[in-house]
């Protein structure tokens, strides 16, 4: 088979899974061609050369993010191809559950069949950092989930589920601020020129160019930004104030080591049973990775 993995990335979360997903799809004997869509680069993609697409993304404000759903909308599918959807957050709730409803209207106009979605667990970039022994747990979920994907897309099983209104309705709501919310808010960034160590890594990572010295060496801002939050993950000095959504409590984090990760040994879980809070929605999603596997694999 010969397939296109076409996804965006903010803070490399997708891209690190999207190494995974690969690997996996070469131990089966396909073909696998990985592009990783460039904001500036608008470009339409011959998809005729492949049997089967992957679409890999972060979830965005319950929503695709508006750098890839516009490259995805630039794009003509071909009639029938058949295209599975390997979306990523940290968290699980179902209000992410329509994230990919913009998605799916586009393949079905162009008569692609999408028969596969799945929702992996990575460690949030932003608010706060995720304890690195939970990282590794999802991790272990996330590989049981390439499990689940390699095997019933190989197989032809779909897995879609009809969409709830409810997450429906959140999806439409937040997906119009959320596209133009980078241009927005790119008003409110400013940077701390103090804290700032002036290594210009968030000029330079900046996947819009939407980021600049002034005549006085300020760092300012243009208005095409996409919220990838790619500037302040690279900054070394926490020097980048993220406009309107510091009022949240934002703040990113810096990346993980996922290859140190990785070789971290469990001793214990640390989702359980009795998790409450922010992670108390792990248990679902857990649940069902677990029951499915255990379908399949018979473990
Ligand atoms: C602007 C923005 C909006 C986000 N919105 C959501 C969201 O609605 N739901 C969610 O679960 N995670 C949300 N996240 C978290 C990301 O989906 C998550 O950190 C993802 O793994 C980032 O992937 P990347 O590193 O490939 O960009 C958001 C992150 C950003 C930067």
């Amino acid at each position: 088979m010969n397939c296109l993995l076409l996804y965006f990335t903010g803070t490399f979360n997708t891209r690190y899974l999207t190494g995974k997903l690969k690997e996996r799809l070469e131990a089966i004997g396909w073909n696998i061609t990985t592009y990783e869509i460039d904001p500036l680069n608008n470009e339409r993609l011959d998809l005729s050369a492949y049997d089967i697409i992957g679409l890999g993304y972060p979830i965005h404000g319950y929503c695709a993010p508006w750098a890839f759903l516009k490259f995805i909308r630039k794009q003509k599918f071909p009639k029938k191809i058949r295209v599975f959807i390997y979306k990523n957050s940290g968290e699980t709730e179902h209000a992410n559950d329509a994230s990919s409803k913009y998605v799916l209207r586009k393949l079905r106009r162009d008569g692609a069949v999408t028969k596969n979605e799945y929702h992996f667990l990575m460690p949030y970039n932003i608010h706060f950092r995720f304890d690195e022994n939970l990282v590794k747990e999802m991790l272990v979920m996330d590989d049981k989930l390439l499990d689940i994907l390699v095997y019933e897309v190989s197989h032809g099983i779909s897995n879609i589920q009809p969409m709830k209104l409810w997450p429906r309705i959140v999806s439409a709501v937040v997906s119009r601020p959320q596209y133009i919310g980078g241009d927005v808010n790119s008003f409110l960034y400013k940077v701390d020129m103090d804290k700032c160590k002036g290594c210009d890594q968030c000029i330079k990572r900046c996947p819009t160019k939407n980021i600049y010295r002034d005549a006085e060496g300020t760092i300012r801002f243009h208005h095409h930004c996409l919220m990838c939050m790619r500037c302040s993950f690279y900054c070394p000095a926490d020097a980048i104030h993220i406009g309107f959504l510091e009022q949240w409590g934002w703040k990113v984090n810096g990346g993980y080591d996922f290859r140190k990760i990785e070789g971290i040994k469990l001793t214990a879980p640390v989702i359980t049973d009795r998790t409450e809070g922010f992670f108390h929605c792990y248990i679902e999603s857990y649940g069902k990775i677990n029951r499915r596997h255990g379908e399949i694999f018979g473990e």
